[in-house]
C-alpha cells in the first residue's frame, strides 16, 4: 500500500525542503520511496541519505506544500534528518541504504530510525480527502498528463469536495481550480 505523506529533506546548504511523496512501509520497520530524478527531493536524498516522513490525515497542507511558497510550520527532527511538521499526525525519521536506478526515478529505501506521535488521527473516511489528492496529483502532473484528464479530474474532485468536503477541502480545490486556470492563460 502507498501511503501519501509529505516528506522533509535537507539542501546542501541545510535549507529545509517539503515535497509530497508517496511512501511504502515495508517488512522489518523499513520505508521506501520513488522520487524522480528531476525533484528536489532525490538529490537532497542522494546526497544525504535522510529525511522525515510527515504522515498527515488533513489535506490542505498537501495542496499549500505543492502548490505555493508556503513554509508550513514545523521542528526539526531529533537527528536533523529534516522537519517535523506541526499538522502531522505522526513524523518517521529515516536513512537510505538502498537505491535502485530506474530510468528518470529511483528506488529508494532504508529503516525507520525514530516515530514521533503529534497528534490523534481523524478516525473514518472522508471521500472529499481523496478527491482533492487526486486533483493535486493530476496538477502536478501537467506536460505529463493530457489536458483532457487532468480537466476530467478537477472537475470531478470538485463535484465530490462540495458534497463531501469541509471548509479546509474546499479552500485545497479552490487552490487547485486557481492553479489549473493560471497555467492555462
Ligand atoms: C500526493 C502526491 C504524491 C506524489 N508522489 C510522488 C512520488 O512518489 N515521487 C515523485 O517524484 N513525485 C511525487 N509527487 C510529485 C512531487 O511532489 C512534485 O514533483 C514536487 O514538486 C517535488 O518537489 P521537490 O522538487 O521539492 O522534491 C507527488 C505529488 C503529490 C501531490
Amino acid at each position: 500500500m502507498i501511503i501519501e505523506a509529505i516528506v522533509s529533506t535537507r539542501k546542501d546548504n541545510g535549507e529545509l525542503n517539503f515535497a509530497p511523496m508517496g511512501v511504502r512501509f515495508k517488512e522489518s520497520e523499513r520505508i521506501e520511496l520513488i522520487p524522480f530524478h528531476s525533484s528536489d527531493t532525490y538529490k537532497n536524498l542522494s546526497a544525504n541519505r535522510s529525511g522525515v516522513v510527515n504522515l498527515l490525515s488533513d489535506v490542505l497542507p498537501f495542496v499549500k506544500c505543492a502548490l505555493s511558497d508556503h513554509l508550513p510550520e514545523h521542528s526539526m527532527s531529533a537527528a536533523s534528518y529534516g522537519a517535523l511538521l506541526a499538522v502531522a499526525d505522526e513524523a518517521i525519521e529515516f536513512t537510505i541504504d538502498t537505491v535502485e536506478d530506474r530510468k528518470i526515478k529511483s528506488i529508494m529505501s532504508g529503516p525507520v530510525i525514530s516515530r514521533v506521535k503529534l497528534k490523534t488521527p481523524r478516525a473514518g473516511i472522508n471521500r472529499a480527502n481523496g478527491a482533492v489528492i487526486e486533483a493535486l496529483i493530476a496538477v502536478t502532473r501537467i506536460g505529463v498528463l493530457p489536458d483532457d484528464e487532468i480537466e476530467g479530474t478537477i472537475k470531478r474532485s470538485r463535484n465530490i469536495v462540495d458534497k463531501t468536503g469541509g471548509d479546509d477541502e474546499r479552500e485545497a480545490m479552490d487552490m487547485i481550480e486557481s492553479y489549473d486556470e493560471r497555467r492555462r492563460r
